[in-house]
């Protein structure tokens, strides 16, 4: 990695391994973006920010606005700002302008930090670009801070303005979705409009996931191509968009959302936006993907878990939901135990009056009925049958029965003088509230230290609405969107810092709240409350995208599935589950002991490739969308060993199927698939292995060990 700066031209060329993104300030002062591509090594080779054409009835004068890194909304800047500000006499006009940058090495990171200040009004904005060794990606955020005396209304603080500069007839890409359906890949030209992606939620999910991509006039492939993809550190309210502007040219702004955002930003105080992940591949999506996993993996996820197996999971949610007590939990653990689980988790119900989702969320003491002698007897039989313990939790809601909304109605998000929606039952606390997020830490201290618990399901089961803050002065009651996302990821770092070696699994009524942000301070997530495979692997190729499949906690479930009512082979259930984190959810107590050695003989098989499920590289080699199957790589960096699954969906008329070619061997190694025979890794890469396939999910796995170098 690289930060060079050309004085003279005031120019600066940040390069990664095979990547370079430019940007120069302008005679006029502004900062004007001139390159994103493939690395270039000369700064000079770079052509100038201003346009050498100009028409008057586009632009008053020549001097370009349009491709500035962070415009602020003012002058006759038209196209979406990054910035846009009240000074305390009411004028809403910015322009920053270069005052200054340094350059910062630390800890294997590169960081460039440019400062541009407004032409009049007391108001600096800091620009952050990070690179970071061995990463091919780029980090960039930005900081706003008041230096004058008077309070400025932040409306609208965007991250980051991204341009595709030389790209022509761009396509865009980004994830669609919705409850038990998250993920969905969906992809369209851009034409001279906007395309806008965003949580208006307060969580950051299902219906759309702060990610996005643009390739050039829809060529790329997987493989091949050129790709720009971004995504947004933000959990609660953002937008991102796309949009060709009047000048022709491809843009992206990322960030906060601004509808019914507001910050009040007093003098001396410093709002600071989420940080973008940027990549630029000329491998395709897939290489775009690898990029952000490789961040994940080496940088951004917990480091000293991510390197670690994630346990093998039982949980009885989807069979007994609520109907859960000591002597039935410890009844499936023995039964867990003898196939071979490695984590026991307990899922909602076992608390205060939980029998149903109408009572009790919000009173974190075992239920006396089902519990009522506390949680640790159940704890500790499971740590004797050889197992960790987990266990659910919902910190963010209440329900109205519940001792926590007698105790404090007041703690709700609500409108003023208005009814609070009621959804599955329960209302939204209002974790802006420091109160109310000291509460939520009291007790999950208590659990944590107190009891053996080695893995936390923190869940959130709806949206918030009636975003009302009475409490506070009418004109900060908007931070509370903002506030309420930064003392949720406080709480999920403490829990990290206090107790380390504690697993967090990140739910949100299934994949409702994931991205980068949440990356940072969780180590799995449930994707989905969809457990059907066939789904699954849709959802999986949308989500890992951005996303390490190995964070998916999956479960095998029984069948018929519950959301869709398919019925699958339990070989084709389990080669779609050995592709994430492991686990299984069905009703062991009815299993008969054939059924529990063939789950057993399922998590021995897990076992036998999670090194590479869960370290290895990630290749989508055939998509489930374009059928009749989908096959998926694991392989290991060093190319020495690789697992691959292929899943038919349902073959049809008597014809060959594609043949699935490997990717990352080392092409002149020799390697056996399953145990047998001897082909090349070239062999492997360019003809292929043949997928014998036939029927209704159909699967089969191929496990590629190296021979001989
Ligand atoms: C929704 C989650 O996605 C499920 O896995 C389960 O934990 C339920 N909530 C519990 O209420």
């Amino acid at each position: 990695m690289s930060i060079i700066v050309n004085e003279s031209r005031k120019l600066f060329l940040l390069s990664t391994e095979t990547t370079s993104y430019g940007f120069e300030v302008s005679s006029a002062g502004a900062l004007l973006h001139l390159y994103w591509g493939t690395r270039l090594d000369r700064p000079e080779d770079l052509p100038y920010g201003e346009q050498q054409q100009f028409n008057p009835f586009q632009q008053p004068e020549k001097k370009p606005l349009v491709n500035q890194e962070y415009p602020a909304s003012g002058g006759y800047f038209y196209e979406e700002p990054c910035l846009k500000v009240m000074f305390a006499n009411g004028c809403r006009d910015a322009k920053l302008f270069y005052r200054r940058h340094t350059i910062e090495h630390r800890d294997g990171m590169e960081t460039l930090t440019v400062i541009l200040e407004e032409e009049v009004y007391p108001m600096q904005v800091a620009l952050f670009y990070r690179l970071y060794d061995g990463l091919d990606v780029l980090d960039r955020w930005a900081e706003i801070t008041n230096t004058g005396a008077e309070p400025i209304s932040l409306e609208d603080v965007q991250s980051a303005a991204l341009y595709f500069p030389g790209a022509v007839d761009c396509r865009f890409s980004h994830l669609s979705g919705k409850w038990a359906g998250e993920y969905q890949l969906e992809r369209h030209m851009m034409t001279q409009s906007k395309t806008v992606v965003e949580s208006r939620h307060g969580i950051s999910g299902p219906d759309s996931c702060p990610w996005f991509a643009v390739d050039e006039r829809g060529e790329a492939t997987e493989d091949r191509g050129r790709v720009w993809a971004g995504s947004l550190h933000w959990s609660g309210n953002w937008k991102i968009v796309g949009e060709i502007d009047r000048a022709r040219q491809p843009r992206v702004t990322l960030g906060i959302n601004d509808f019914d955002f507001g910050w009040k930003l007093r003098s001396g105080e410093t709002f600071s936006a989420p940080r973008v992940t940027a990549v630029y591949s000329e491998e395709g999506f897939g290489g775009a993907s690898r990029k952000f996993h490789r961040y994940l993996r080496n940088r951004w996820m917990p480091q000293d878990k991510v390197h670690q197996f994630n346990p093998i999971s039982y949980n009885s949610w989807a069979v007994f939901e609520f109907d859960i007590d000591e002597q039935q939990q410890m009844q499936l653990a023995e039964k867990a135990a003898k196939i071979g689980i490695e984590l026991f988790i307990m899922d909602d119900g076992w608390f205060g009056a939980r029998d149903s989702d109408r009572a009790g969320l919000g009173d974190w003491t075992p239920s006396k009925t089902k519990f009522p002698r506390g949680l640790d007897p159940l704890i500790q039989r499971v740590n004797e049958l050889g197992m960790s313990f987990g266990l659910w939790v919902e910190p963010e809601a209440v329900n109205e029965d519940s001792d926590l909304f007698r105790r404090h109605p007041e703690w709700t998000l609500r409108a003023e003088n208005k009814p609070i929606t009621m959804w599955r039952n329960q209302y939204v606390l209002n974790f802006a509230r420091e109160d109310v997020c000291d509460y939520a830490w009291s007790y999950l201290e208590d659990l944590l230290t107190h009891h053996n618990i080695a893995y936390l399901k923190w869940d959130m089961n709806r949206y918030l609405c009636e975003p009302g803050w009475p409490e506070r002065p009418i004109d900060e009651q908007r931070e509370v969107w903002t506030r309420y996302v930064h003392n949720v990821h406080k709480l999920f770092y403490r829990i990290q810092e206090r107790f380390p070696n504690v697993l967090l699994e990140n739910c949100a009524g299934g994949g409702s709240r994931i991205d980068l942000a949440m990356s940072a301070c969780s180590d799995l997530v449930n994707p989905s409350d969809n457990g059907d495979p066939l789904d699954n692997l849709k959802i999986a190729e949308g989500y890992s995208q951005v996303f390490l499949p190995r964070t998916e906690h999956r479960r095998i479930g029984d069948c018929p599935n519950f959301i869709n009512g398919r019925t699958t082979p339990l070989m084709f259930r389990r080669n779609v589950s050995e592709m994430f984190s492991f686990g299984i959810g069905g009703n062991l107590l009815t299993a008969s002991d054939a059924d529990l050695a063939a789950l057993r003989e399922c998590i021995d098989d897990f076992k036998r490739t999670r090194h590479l499920t869960q370290h290895g590289e990630f290749h989508r080699l055939h998509s489930i969308y374009k059928g009749p199957y989908g096959a998926y790589e694991f392989v290991a960096e060093d190319g020495s060993e690789a697992v691959v699954f292929a899943l038919g969906q349902a073959m049809q008329y008597f014809r060959p199927l594609a043949r699935i070619r490997l990717r990352g061997l080392q092409p002149s190694a020799l390697y056996q698939i399953n145990g047998k025979g001897a082909w090349s890794g070239r062999a492997l890469m360019e003809i292929g292995i043949e997928p014998d396939l036939r029927g209704d999910f159909d699967s089969a796995k191929f496990h590629i060990t190296m021979t001989t170098h």
